[in-house]
């Protein structure tokens, strides 16, 4: 039997087969291409329906989200045991479709992608707020000693465990995220997101110089072979994948950094990430370590460890040239407008990236970054963009902040169709909005005249009380983090 192309789940008027539209680019949602060839319905089981606001964006790679006041979600098992999007759009044209469909009903609130971080260190939960006169500093006081305690396995799942609770909590539900050089501390880590379902990617951080001892690698050929066991236990389990994870370029050795480049060749489909041009002394330091370099970035750049799906960390102080190659290659930059703030870093320059096609989404970088949650990320973000520091400040469109950090975040990473939207394919990880979770929410949201405003309320007031629910794989996440109670 032929099926109906996924479009007609969520448009009723389109007619055509899904032989016609899995393969290419959707001609109703342009740049919509499913992350995997869709099932027939009839293959789908425990298809539940969600009732609210419904926001979500139709071309994922174009900050244009549309809203229905009141919508339905319908989400179900595919075959391969993701719990998925089969349709989405207004309540009354889907609810007659699927008549014995069981629906959750949250009036007055409002669905919408699960958060993606960017970049996101869970070791340093406990470092957040740890003044500093900038970057190296705080790197050498406050975050080298508290890492070297993720040696210790059940200190790595404690900690873990809490992150993610705090993740969810916040309505992040995906992130690429550091570890540190211990492998235990990924173990912990992917174990504990495991239990809960989550889509997460992290790696053993690799540092073999400049660093103390406990968090130094003092065997840089161990350190290698570490990060190959690691990502042959766990990338592409469940939902976990694998980063190949420098710290950055002044820890490593350049036999380390080419170690980590050869690896990346070996499995092109895990992750790199690191950081880079954060801050002008680190950039002073690379330049004395690596003076046959062009930049900062061409020191990785050499070492093979620039192509897609590597996400670099900040990129404030890039040139033109560096940000042309970050395009042709197709890396990504974790704009992490918090951190940058607050270790007084610099200012994303979001007008010159757009001129190089960059691409980029946001990032906590917790614990630089001073909160794990999206709004303070977004509002922040705004905030670097506005500053006039040497070109003239822009105004980023609200709906343009919020797709950097879903849609737009997870097309970074390259799980686009997959995570960050609710078109149908996505994996059901989403939040629910409660516009009035606070007085001045619901008085100021109750004035808003568009959909721009009223996300621009959002962004500026909000914080996790806006976060009603957080629903990972079609289940509501408890308010107290979320255990493992399904079988
Ligand atoms: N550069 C190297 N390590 C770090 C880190 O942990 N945080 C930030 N913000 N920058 C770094
Ligand atoms: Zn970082």
């Amino acid at each position: 039997m032929q099926s109906l192309c996924l479009k007609d789940w969520h448009d009723p008027g389109c007619e055509k087969l899904a032989a016609q539209c899995t393969t290419g680019p959707c001609p109703i949602t342009p740049g919509f291409i499913p992350a995997q060839p869709m099932n027939t319905p009839e293959t789908w089981t425990e298809l539940q329906g969600w009732r609210a606001g419904l926001l979500w964006f139709p071309d994922p790679h174009s900050p244009q989200a549309r809203h229905e006041t009141d919508g339905l979600l319908v989400t179900g098992q595919s075959a391969d045991g993701v719990v998925r999007v089969l349709a989405i759009g207004p309540y009354r044209d889907l609810a007659t479709r699927y008549p014995d469909l069981p629906v959750t009903h949250w009036p007055g609130l409002c669905i919408a992608p699960g958060f993606v971080d960017l970049h996101i260190h869970y070791p340093q939960t406990d470092v957040i707020g740890s003044p500093a006169d900038g970057l190296l500093p705080w790197l050498e006081h406050y975050t080298f000693p508290h890492e070297k305690q993720f040696a210790d396995p059940a200190y790595a799942h404690e900690v873990s465990a809490f992150f993610l609770d705090e993740l969810m909590r916040h309505g992040v539900t995906t992130a690429l995220c550091f570890a540190t050089a211990h492998p235990e501390s990924v173990d912990a880590f992917m174990a504990e997101a495991q239990k809960r379902h989550l889509r997460m990617v992290t790696g053993k951080v690799l540092q073999d110089r400049h660093s103390p001892d406990s968090l130094r690698d003092t065997d840089t050929a161990l350190s290698l072979r570490q990060t190959e066991d690691l990502i042959r236990r766990w990338h592409g389990v469940d939902r976990l994948g694998y980063a190949i994870t420098p710290r950055f370029a002044p820890t490593s050795t350049e036999a380390q950094l080419h170690g980590a480049g050869e690896i990346a060749q070996q499995f092109p489909d895990v992750w790199i990430q690191s950081h880079v041009a954060e801050n002008l002394d680190e950039i002073r330091w690379v330049h004395e370590l690596f003076p046959q370099a062009r930049s900062y970035l061409d020191v990785y750049d050499r070492a093979g460890l620039l192509r897609q799906r590597s996400v670099y960390a900040h990129c404030i102080h890039l040139d033109e040239t560096d940000r042309r190659r970050m395009t042709e290659v197709g890396a990504t930059a974790a704009i992490s407008p918090t951190s940058n703030l607050f270790l007084g870093s610099g200012f994303f320059d979001y007008t010159a990236a757009d001129a190089a096609g960059l691409h980029y989404g946001l990032a906590s970088d917790v614990g630089g970054g001073t909160s794990f949650s999206p709004f303070h990320t977004m509002h922040a973000a705004y905030t670097v963009a506005r500053q006039s520091v040497g070109r003239p400040g822009i105004s980023l469109a609200p709906e343009h902040l919020w797709w950097q950090h879903t849609a737009g975040a997870a097309a970074a990473l390259d799980l686009n169709g997959q995570v960050g939207n609710l078109l149908p394919g996505c994996e059901a990880d989403f939040v629910v909005l409660n516009p009035k979770a606070t007085p001045l929410l619901a008085r100021r949201t109750a004035q808003t005249e568009s959909l721009a405003e009223w996300l621009f309320a959002m962004v500026v007031l909000g914080d996790e009380r806006l976060i009603a629910h957080t629903v990972v794989q079609g289940h509501i996440a408890a308010p107290a983090g979320m255990s493992d109670n399904r079988a």
